[in-house]
This record gives C-alpha cells, structure tokens and sequence, in this order.
C-alpha cells in the first residue's frame, strides 16, 4: 500500500480543517437557522453547544483518527478488532455521501449566483424581479442540474490530484483569502440604512421565543458548521502528524469557525433588515437578501456593487469546495484503503454516486417537488437525515469510543503527546470527563427534545 500522506504543517492541518468546517454551514446555513431560531438567544445555545457537544467530539475523532492513522473502518479494526465498532465506519461512508449530493446543489446555486453577479444582473432594472430571480432558478431543470455537475465535478479534481497537492494547497491558499473577503462585505452591511435592527437581532436575546425545536436546531448546527459526526474530521486528523498538538489544532479550527460564522452573521441580518425581509424565510434567505443590497448599493455605486457582489458569491462558492472536498475525501480513503481502489478509480466512483443523488435533490425544487419521504421533499430529507440525525449519532458513537472503549491510558498519551503538551495535561481530567458524560448525555437528551418536537 501507498505511504500514507500527511500534512506538511499546523498551518495546513488547521486551514485543511476549518476548509472543510467553514463552507455553506456558516454563510448559507448559519443566517438562516438564526433567523428561524429567533435571533440571539439561539446563538447563545448555539455557542454553548459548540463548546460543550461539538468540542469534544471533534476532540474525540481527533483522537481516534491519529492514534489509529487509519479512516474509520481502519481505526476501528486497529481499536477494537473484532467488535460491532466496524459498523460506525459504514455510517461514515454514506453519511458524508448523501451530504455531498445536496451540498453540491446549493453550490451549485453559488455557482450561478457568482456569474449572476460577473454578468451584473444585479441592476436596478431587475429590482422587480429579485423576488422571483430565486424561485425560478431553483425550480428550473437544466439550469441547477449544469450547475450542479460543474460543482460536484470541480469537487472531484481537486480531491483527485491528492492529500498535500489538492487539498492542503488548495485550502492554504483560499482559506485567508476568504476571511479577508467577508470581513469587508460585513463592514459594508453593517453601514447600511436600517443596518441597526439586523446587528440588535444577532446581539440582543429573547428567551421566550427560544422553542424546544430551536435549541435541537442550534445543536445541530453547531455539528453542521465544525463537520461533525460523519468522519470527516476523524479523516483528516489521520492526516496529522505525530507530533502535532491535537488540541492547539482543534480549537484553532472550531475558533476560525466560530468568528466566521458571527462575521457572516453580521454581514447578512443587517442586509435582512435593510432589504425589509422576514428572517425566517429559510434556505433562500442569503439567496433573495443579498441581491436586493447589490441592487440598492448599485443605484449610487454600481462598481462598488459590482465587486462586492462578484466578492460575496465568490466566497461561498470557495468555502463550499473546500468542505465538499472533506466530504468527497471520506468516500474515496474509505474506497482505496478497504477496497484497494487506485485513487483515480475511487474519485469516479463517489462522483457517479453523488452526482445521481444530487441531480434527484436539485429537481426536487421544481420537477420532482411533489415526490415526498415522510412529508419532506428529497433535498429536506436528505438534509433532515444529515444534521438532525446522522450526525447526533456518529458523534454520540464517536464520544462513547474514546470515553468507555478506548483505554484512559491511550486517550491521555494521545491527547498529550505522551506529555510533552504540559497545558494539555494539566485540562486532560476536564476533558476526558466532558467526553465521557457530558457531551453524550447532552446529546441524547437533545436527541429525543429533537423527535418530539419534528
Ligand atoms: N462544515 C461544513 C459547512 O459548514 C459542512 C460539512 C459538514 C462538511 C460535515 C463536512 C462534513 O459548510
């Protein structure tokens, strides 16, 4: 077999991670489920469920994927051989699978959007129809299937050209660059007229439209936005070197991950407001908001509002590839370490797999609207499947691992570098008890908040 690749530095394994935790979850997903969830006080749960449940099981699959430098099926068989264990590396192959095909179709949409905003639509003679521009594109046929491929096909390149030479450079490269990119468009939103009620949103909490449903869609949210519960973080922790501090790594991922989440936040509410939109409106919401502000800004300064648009799309269009390739990567270390695919081999066949599933979730907006599994359409169920369950399990699985399966002894040396890392030795109690009791117990018990309230 192949020498195993890993990353060249701390810097690659932390841009390699917050490449795949930073995509649509913080700029597409994160705005909208704030404002479903009612503003503020869902952030504040949100944020305490990114440091008491999603932190320790991004901890947890850390742990295991570098003890074992080996994917989930691998790890487990070096762990716990000859245990059921096996089984959860069968729920982080086609966990990450069903999430790419419709991930990639809302990077299709990006995708339109960016030459959208590269052939200046945004102008005020399409003021009237922004409204419309969305609606119509999404349940169009061919349009979101082209974009679609072209997604989902760019996805597979980069993962095809490898660890360190796709991935790694891909992600160094266009990670900072983004963090530049959003901070400048949120500078302009929060200038805007009406600005004002969008910021107080995001900061100021009304508990008491906090619902049961809305804490379990923060929770799942915060596992969307750090890529958790589906091997992917597992997977490229397998990456890590030896010597890398596991902690240092994690909380610099979920940290970038976090301040990128809030800053898109900040760049989109204001817009909401100003463009006089409900902040409920759901997944369209970036989509119908942004574009009424390019329009509006394009009445003064229309290349201003050109750029800004061409550098908002942009961004999520790049944040998108560099999480869909972690998903893709998933699929093929599973398919050339278990099976013994060549890697070219493995890449086709994740992109012929995803690639149908997606084409049926995109024509579920037009076409195939009114195919429904349990009342949701294939996209919502596909969604549903992902982040309310699939990722509540694995990373409940993961945490149980690393607390009750794996000998103290390993978690502990893991975890400090056999205790070179005096600061990660001195919290390791701390830690290792959140990993073994709070985090699971937190999780079941939103689990079942969740069943009851759907
Ligand atoms: N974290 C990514 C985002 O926020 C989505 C993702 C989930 C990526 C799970 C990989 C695995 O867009």
């Amino acid at each position: 077999m192949a020498k195993r690749e890993t990353f060249g530095s701390r810097f690659a394994v932390i841009m390699a991670m917050a490449g795949s935790a930073i995509g649509l979850g913080n700029i597409w997903r994160f705005p909208y489920t704030v404002g479903e969830g009612g503003g503020a006080a869902f952030i504040i749960v949100y944020l305490i469920s990114s440091l008491f449940l999603a932190m320790p099981i991004f901890m947890a699959e850390s742990i295991i994927g570098r003890t074992a430098h080996a994917g989930t099926f691998g790890s487990m068989e070096k762990l716990a051989p000859g245990t059921k264990w096996k089984y959860v590396g069968l729920l982080t192959v086609i966990a990450p699978l069903i999430l790419v095909s419709y991930y990639s179709v809302v990077g299709g949409w990006s995708f339109e959007y960016l030459l959208k905003a590269l052939s200046f639509s945004f102008n005020a003679d399409s003021m009237d129809q922004i409204d419309s521009m969305f609606g119509n594109f999404i349940s169009g046929t061919w349009g979101p299937l082209l974009c679609h491929t072209l997604f989902i096909t760019a996805t597979c390149l980069i993962v095809l050209a490898g660890v360190k030479n796709g991935i790694e450079k891909f992600a160094k490269l266009t990670m900072p660059l983004l963090f530049v990119l959003i901070v400048l468009i949120m500078i302009y939103a929060v200038s805007l007229p009406g600005a004002a009620q969008g910021v107080e949103y995001m900061l100021k909490p009304d508990f008491s439209k906090l619902t049961g449903r809305a804490v379990a869609s923060a929770m799942g949210q915060s596992f969307f936005s750090l890529s958790l519960g589906v091997g992917v973080i597992l997977i490229y922790s397998s990456y890590i070197s030896k010597d890398e501090n596991l902690l240092s790594s994690g909380l610099g991922t979920a940290g970038f991950d976090l301040l990128f989440a809030m800053i898109a936040g900040f760049a989109v509410m204001p817009a909401v407001f100003a463009a006089g939109i409900e902040p409920g409106a759901g997944p369209g919401l970036i989509f119908q908001t942004m574009p009424y502000i390019f329009v509006k800004m394009g009445m003064d300064a229309p290349w201003l509002s050109a750029t800004v648009s061409i550098l908002f799309f942009l961004t999520i269009f790049v944040a998108a590839l560099t999480s869909s390739i972690s998903m893709v990567e998933a699929g093929v270390a599973y398919l050339t370490e278990e099976k013994g695919l060549s890697r070219k081999k493995a890449v086709f066949v994740i992109l012929a797999l995803t690639w149908t599933l997606g084409v049926f979730c995109s024509l579920s907006f037009g076409p195939l609207g009114d195919a429904k599994i349990f009342g949701s359409t294939i996209f919502e169920a596909c969604d549903k499947l992902i982040s309310n369950y699939l990722m509540a399990i694995g990373g409940f699985l993961f945490t149980i691992f690393v607390g009750w399966k794996m000998s103290k002894e390993t978690v502990r040396n893991e975890f400090t570098n056999y205790g070179k890392f005096r600061f990660n030795d001195k919290v390791f109690g701390a830690v290792y008890f959140i990993i073994r009791f709070v985090a699971p117990i937190g999780i079941v018990a939103i689990f079942l908040t969740n069943l009851l309230f759907q």
